[in-house]
C-alpha cells in the first residue's frame, strides 16, 4: 500500500476544496469573461473519461445576437407554459447573463451507447465548471424549458435526431455566490467484505 505523504494530503486536501467549492450561481455581474478562458476551459472540458472515444459533445458559445434570441424566445416558452408575468420575469433574468455556452450530445448511436455518450457529456461540463471555478469564474448549469424546444434546435441550427442538449451553462462573475450543503456522507456509502 503506498500511504500519501504529509505533502500529498494536504494537495489532495486543497483539490477537495476546490471541488467542494463550485457553487451553482444565478446573479452575475456584468462583466464579461475572456474568451480565450473559456476556450481553455472548453479544451480541458473534453478530457472527460469517454467509452469508445465517440468525443459525443459540442460547445456553442453564443454571442450577442443569439443570446437575445434565446431571451427572447424564453420569454415565449415561459409565457406559453406558466404566464406572461413568469416570462418576462425570466427574460430579465436571463437578459443580465453574460455568458453563454451551449453543450449538445450526439444522439446517433444505439441505447447504450447514448447512454454512456450522456454521462461523457456530464463528466465534460463538470471539467469545464470546476476549471472556470478555479479561475474564479461562477457557472450554472441550466436545463429549463427551452433547452428541449423545437424553436431552440432551430435557433441554433441543430438536429432534433441528431443530438440532445445537455444544458445552457451560464457563466460569469458572481454577483452573489449561493451556500450549499450536503447530506451526512454515511447514508450512500456501503462498504462490502
Ligand atoms: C443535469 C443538471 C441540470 C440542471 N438544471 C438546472 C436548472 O435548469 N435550473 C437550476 O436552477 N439549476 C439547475 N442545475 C443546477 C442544480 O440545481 C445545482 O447543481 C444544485 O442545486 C446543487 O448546487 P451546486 O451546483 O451549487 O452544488 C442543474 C444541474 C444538473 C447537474
Amino acid at each position: 500500500m503506498i500511504v500519501p505523504t504529509a505533502t500529498d494530503r494536504q494537495e489532495l486536501r486543497k483539490l477537495a476544496e476546490r471541488i467542494r467549492s463550485r457553487r451553482t450561481t444565478k446573479l452575475f455581474l456584468k462583466q464579461p469573461v475572456d474568451h480565450k478562458l473559456i476556450l481553455d476551459a472548453i479544451e480541458v472540458a473534453r478530457w472527460a473519461p469517454n467509452h469508445h472515444l465517440t468525443e459525443p459533445w459540442h460547445f456553442h458559445l453564443l454571442g450577442p445576437a443569439k443570446i437575445a434570441e434565446c431571451v427572447q424566445l424564453t420569454r415565449t416558452v415561459v409565457t406559453e407554459l406558466k404566464g406572461a408575468k413568469l416570462g418576462e420575469f425570466k427574460a430579465e433574468a436571463h437578459a443580465a447573463i453574460p455568458g453563454w455556452l451551449v453543450v449538445t450530445c450526439k444522439t446517433s448511436g444505439e441505447a447504450l451507447q447514448q447512454r454512456e455518450d450522456y454521462a461523457s457529456c456530464a463528466c465534460a461540463v463538470q471539467n469545464l465548471m470546476l476549471y472556470l471555478s478555479e479561475a474564479g469564474v461562477a457557472t450554472k448549469w441550466a436545463t429549463g424549458a427551452i433547452t428541449r424546444d423545437a424553436r431552440f434546435f432551430d435557433l441554433l441550427q441543430l438536429s432534433e435526431q441528431d443530438v440532445m442538449v445537455v444544458g445552457i451553462i451560464w457563466y460569469g462573475y458572481a454577483k452573489i455566490t449561493p451556500q450549499q450543503k450536503r447530506s451526512d456522507i454515511r447514508q450512500f456509502v456501503t462498504e462490502t467484505d
